[in-house]
């Protein structure tokens, strides 16, 4: 969140921007703050939008799946997703609804510690009890393409040193092994940003 509000921050034009699967709002609450003259968000769990609502008072908020969103095309400046996407068993719907609700030329960002290469992760669905969306970083580059989007690049981010202390390493679901929360550590979270092209390619 502070790596891609930094980043953001840096935007002209900040008018409109969604959240999917915006959990508690603290990420809407922020854009607010920087500049954003509208924030939206979408979750699955109405305690979480109720959340999110005090969080965020200003946000529009819904609840609901974010491979259907409620709302016209064309209606976002930037669309974002943080540790959300993979939990939805139709990540290429949902990408195409990003495309959908997004004004031409604007910009998606999805960030997630969850993904293929990183190796770490890879007991997260048994800690969870239910299957989640893996795929490596290239699947999630090309799926972003096939949802419309180009000018897509894809980085990771590397927790802080002073954040990532591997002494605090305790036994878990997430991490049943040292080795497991230092591949995590190192590999880092992914982040892919592409944009809805500013006029239709010709047939
Ligand atoms: C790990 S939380 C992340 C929340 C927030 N983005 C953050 O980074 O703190 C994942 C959120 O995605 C929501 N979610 C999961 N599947 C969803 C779906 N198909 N449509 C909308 N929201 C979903 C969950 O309810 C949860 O609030």
């Amino acid at each position: 969140m502070t790596a891609l509000l930094a980043e953001l921050a840096g935007e002209t034009n900040k008018s409109a921007l969604l959240d999917l699967g915006c959990g508690t709002g603290s990420f809407l609450a922020q854009a607010a703050a920087s500049g954003f003259s509208r924030t939206c968000g979408i979750d699955a769990s109405p305690k979480m939008v109720e959340t999110a609502q005090n969080t965020a008072p200003e946000a529009e908020l819904q609840v609901g799946n974010f491979a259907h969103l409620p709302w016209p095309a064309a209606s976002f400046d930037n669309v974002t997703t943080m540790e959300a996407i993979y939990y939805c068993p139709e990540p290429l719907a949902a990408l195409k609804e990003v495309a959908r609700v997004l004004k031409t030329g604007g910009r998606f960002d999805l960030v997630i510690d969850y993904y293929q290469d990183s190796s770490g992760t890879s007991s997260w669905p048994e800690g969870l009890g239910f299957e989640i969306t893996s795929l490596s970083a290239t699947q999630w580059v090309d799926l972003l393409a096939q949802a419309g989007l180009e000018k897509i690049s894809n980085r990771r981010i590397i927790r802080p040193q002073q954040e990532a202390d591997p002494a605090s390493w305790k036994p878990s679901v997430w991490f049943p092994t040292e080795d497991s929360y230092l591949a995590y550590l190192e590999d880092g979270a992914l982040w892919l940003t592409g944009y809805l092209p500013s006029s239709v390619p010709n047939q």
